[in-house]
């Protein structure tokens, strides 16, 4: 039962689909998210866990959901209901694609907004406000932007508006040329950044920060919030990578492909924090600063290097572009879901999502604004209300939960002979390494973070 075709189309090749899930995995959480989150956490044990999580957590669940996508050949809901008829097993198991469509509908309502602060340092960069700028003007420009809900709004409805448009348009087209060309850009630009680092910054002790590991500085939370980013910056958890697994050609392996995305994954991560963090030592910044950091820091850096005006431009830029690609996947199921079972055309399909999820982008505005309140998870100290709300039940749990349940799935509930046939691995020592780490090593791991967080253990 391997010769179901999606009704939605198919990748033309192996390096589609390579560019298209990088695109989804490359974005905000790489950049943005990575840098404030190890800023927060204390640095290099935190990067640590998070980079054994992409290896032994992310990188066979990314293969589970791929290859569940492929066999499924629908949108995670009926994915997941026609594999679990054909294993004989119980339709309760299309509940990873409901909650994943839940946490993807959370996610982009504040995803738009952070995705609107880069477009808005688009202009702000090209207009010069940055030449020469000092760290406490960098702040107050920032501060500047996130305390005015209503320039909020306006951006994030034109990232939100970019996003319906594509979505509306079909994954595939378009996409793959994009991501040829500017995924390499954006890469050039940031060892750019790096370079810069390293003559303007205190790059040793950037470099300490990320890479010296302090355990006693590692609480439970920081584990978790170490896991929790390892499925988000992989786009695990929810479904996104099972429906681009579900346009991929069957000839294509999904073991390389996936260290493939994974590799350049973290890559990006890490040339994001080694810019940054040279740049917050130099000028006497607080690397827990919380998601304002790279908008406080980068500007730094393009106030005073030479062509920085145009160079900060065009990283501010790419780095939309990367968000953008990346909010795509994220309503990709729900749409895919739309297309399928309410019999609506893409272009309405994107419609409702997009309006719902832009609606419910306002809680992450009013977050940074008459909403926030502070409270105490894990012993952190969040000051971002609601919007470190969803970023916590996102991220922390409804990933890493959905994630656990496709491990189950993959490991326990499908029969030996279906992964083998997809995986295409023979029988030897890496597919039964991969049978491995999602029946045991994924599985165990989610749960002792969870536990440990818990009191339990
Ligand atoms: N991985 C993307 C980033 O790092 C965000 C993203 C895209 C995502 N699709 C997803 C996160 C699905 C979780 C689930 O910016």
């Amino acid at each position: 039962m391997t010769g179901r075709t999606s009704i939605h189309g198919q990748w033309s090749s192996r390096m589609a689909f390579i560019l298209a899930a990088t695109g989804s995995a490359v974005g905000l959480g790489n950049i943005w998210k990575f840098p404030y989150i190890t800023g927060d956490n204390g640095g290099g044990a935190f990067v640590l866990v998070y980079l054994l999580c992409v290896l032994l957590i992310g990188i066979p669940i990314m293969m589970a959901e791929v290859l569940i996508g492929r066999r499924g050949r629908q949108s995670p809901i009926n994915t997941m209901r026609t594999l679990a008829h054909e294993e004989s097993q119980h339709g309760i198991w299309q509940m990873i694609g409901w909650s994943g469509m839940i946490a993807g509908f959370l996610i982009i309502s504040f995803y738009s907004v952070i995705a609107g602060w880069a477009l808005a340092y688009v202009f702000r960069t090209a207009a010069g406000v940055f030449a020469g700028v000092t760290a406490d003007g960098a702040a107050s420009i920032f501060s500047g932007l996130v305390s005015d809900p209503e320039r909020l709004l306006a951006w994030h409805t034109i990232f939100m508006v970019m996003t319906m448009v594509v979505v509306s348009r079909g994954v595939r087209s378009g996409l793959e040329k994009a991501v040829r060309i500017l995924m390499p850009l954006l890469f050039l630009l940031l060892l750019l950044l790096v370079g810069y680092a390293m003559n303007s910054g205190k790059f040793a002790e950037g470099l300490a920060f990320l890479f010296t590991p302090d355990f006693s500085a590692l609480s439970a939370g920081a584990v978790l919030t170490a896991m929790g980013h390892a499925f988000f910056t992989l786009s695990l958890g929810m479904g996104a990578i099972m429906a681009y697994g579900s346009y991929l050609p069957k000839s294509v392996s999904i073991a390389k492909t996936s260290v493939v995305i994974a590799l350049m994954d973290t890559a990006v991560a890490l040339l994001a924090g080694m810019a940054i963090f040279p740049l917050v030592f130099a000028n006497g910044l607080e690397p827990g600063a919380g998601p304002g950091l790279i908008f406080q820091t980068l500007p730094l850096a393009f106030g005073h290097m030479a062509g920085g005006t145009l160079f900060g431009t065009l990283f501010f830029l790419l780095l939309t572009f990367a968000a953008w690609t990346s909010a795509i996947s994220i309503i990709e199921p729900a749409v895919a879901w739309l297309v399928e079972n309410r019999r609506v055309n893409r272009i309405k399909a994107a419609t409702i999502i997009g309006v719902a999820a832009w609606l419910m982008g306002i809680v992450t505005i009013m977050s940074f604004n008459s909403w926030a309140f502070e409270f105490t998870f894990a012993g952190e100290t969040k000051s971002s209300g609601l919007f470190d709300v969803l970023d916590i039940l996102t991220a922390n749990i409804m990933l890493p939960l959905g994630g656990l349940a496709m491990a189950m799935f993959a490991g326990w509930y499908m029969s030996e002979r279906s992964t083998a046939d997809e995986l295409d691995l023979g029988e030897g020592l890496l597919y039964q390494g991969w049978r491995f780490l999602v029946r045991f090593v994924a599985p165990f791991a989610v749960m002792v973070v969870f536990l440990r967080l818990l009191d339990v253990i």
